[in-house]
């Protein structure tokens, strides 16, 4: 078999091969690919279409080629175009004739789609694992440092006392959602596109409810049109996936400030730090920097799809082509992405004494001076105008809050009396214990809840 050319005389250029054929990059659908045509062999024959000798033929045929492909024996052939063309013109090859008798009731449309959701599908399983460990990691390393406290920052500025517990689950939260998200996305990946041939449904009397039980699918596609031409599938994982790379690239950029001299309030393991050509004395954050970088190209792939899409009619065009190597590029720097940030986040080392001496510089008890007013009898708006001045007196004073005398603290206000030294670190964080909370009572219980969360099978 050479390429398919039914109408034609003369064989395409090598340009037009080179240029159409797409099994430099679609050779990694062959095991959805082989899985794929042995079911549907299976159900030729169980119809009746083909015989039971011929499907045992062809599966066998298949499963050998499976094993060059696995062996690095097997010669991907541009004229054959792609991954499909490739493993059929194998079998014709190896089992003969018969071998032609397995594109019965099908086209590359409707394969082509199928493979993709088989992918997609395998891809989400693991997305969905690789979440876990990373939320995994997460809660240990807030388990390790429990009592750790840091400010909280808002517009990068020293905002309020945190427990690093309370931040680090604020994670676990976003990820939690992108979990959620790609589940969402599996039920609407797990849908049967086989049987609908060309574009119209295919003229044999096919089953594709047995197609769907014997590939794992949970639905099948209700329209033909519609399954040859929906990428839908491909989209949502790529969305679902920039929201998950964007998580991760905050957690990067964290990670890179807190590694920074100015913080200093994590260090980063040997194993996942590199070092400078010429700067002996660097360690660098280039991982998290990576993962940083390759938001974009991720977001790239998303906003490229989308653009691709939007103007193609109804059913296969060829363009849809395209779909593929930027989802494989995505499904691949989100996985590599989530891996490294496993170990880099459960090796890393917490500075928890810095992170206090943060808190001092930043005047990060200011709220709790204003609330203390407040208490007291003052309007919040004028406990927030006192407590400001204050500050901005200590702030040239060269003196934290602390540091202040009584009298110092009463020329701002005559309400405030010795208790003022009453508050700490420790007590603003006990005060925020409304639910989500960084009181450490309440984050016991949200490290509590979030490992019941990850001791439950996912989609629960
Ligand atoms: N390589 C093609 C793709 O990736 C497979 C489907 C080809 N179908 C066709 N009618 N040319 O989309």
């Amino acid at each position: 078999m050479s390429q398919i050319r039914g109408r034609f005389l003369r064989a395409a250029s090598k340009g037009t091969i080179g240029y159409t054929a797409s099994i430099p990059f679609d050779w990694r659908l062959y095991p959805y690919d082989i899985a794929g045509s042995i079911a549907h062999a299976k159900m030729l024959s169980k119809q009746g279409i083909i015989s039971d000798k011929e499907a045992k033929i062809i599966t066998r045929g298949l499963t050998a080629i499976r094993e060059e492909i696995e062996r690095d024996k097997f010669k991907f052939k541009s004229e054959f175009e792609d991954i499909h063309m490739n493993i059929e013109a194998r079998l014709i090859e190896k089992v003969g004739k018969v071998g032609g008798k397995l594109h019965t009731a099908r086209s590359r449309n409707d394969q082509v789609a199928l493979d993709m959701r088989l992918f997609a599908g395998a891809s989400l399983l693991q997305t969905g694992k690789a979440i876990k460990n990373l939320q995994q990691a997460l809660l240990g390393l807030a388990k390790t440092n429990k009592n750790a406290v840091l400010p909280g920052y808002t517009h990068l500025q020293p905002a309020q006392p945190i427990l690093l517990a309370h931040h680090l689950l604020a994670y676990f939260e976003m990820f939690q959602r992108d979990l959620a998200r790609f589940d969402d996305c599996s039920k609407r990946t797990m849908v049967l596109p086989s049987g609908s041939g060309a574009l119209a449904g295919v003229g044999y009397d096919i089953d594709r409810e047995f197609l769907a039980k014997e590939l794992g699918f949970s639905q099948i596609s209700q329209n033909s049109i519609d399954a040859v031409s929906d990428r839908d599938f491909i989209l949502e994982y790529e969305f679902a996936a920039s929201i998950c790379m964007m998580h991760l690239s905050r957690l990067a950029e964290e990670i890179i400030l807190w590694s920074s001299a100015g913080f200093d309030f994590v260090e980063l393991d040997e194993a996942y730090a590199t070092g400078s050509s010429i700067m002996p004395q660097k360690k660098n954050p280039d991982v998290a920097e990576l993962a940083r970088g390759k938001t974009g190209r991720v977001y790239g792939h998303l906003m490229a799809l989308l653009t691709t899409m939007k103007a193609l009619s109804l059913a296969y065009n060829r363009d849809m082509q395209e779909d593929k190597e930027g989802f494989f590029d995505t499904v691949d720097s989100l996985l590599s992405t989530i891996e490294i940030f496993i170990g880099m986040v459960s090796t890393l080392h917490v500075k928890a004494d810095n992170m206090r001496r943060a808190l001092e510089k930043g005047y990060t008890l200011a709220t709790d001076l204003a609330d203390y007013l407040v208490k007291k009898g003052e309007a919040f708006r004028s406990a927030h105008s006192i407590v400001g001045k204050l500050v901005n007196y200590a702030a040239t004073e060269g003196k934290s809050l602390s540091e202040l005398s009584l009298t110092e603290y009463k020329n701002f206000s005559p309400l405030f009396t010795k208790d003022v030294y009453s508050i700490t670190v420790e007590t603003s964080l006990a005060a925020r214990n409304t639910i989500g909370g960084t009181a450490p009572e309440r984050v016991k219980q949200a490290l509590a809840r979030a490992k019941k969360i990850l001791s439950k099978p996912q989609g629960k």
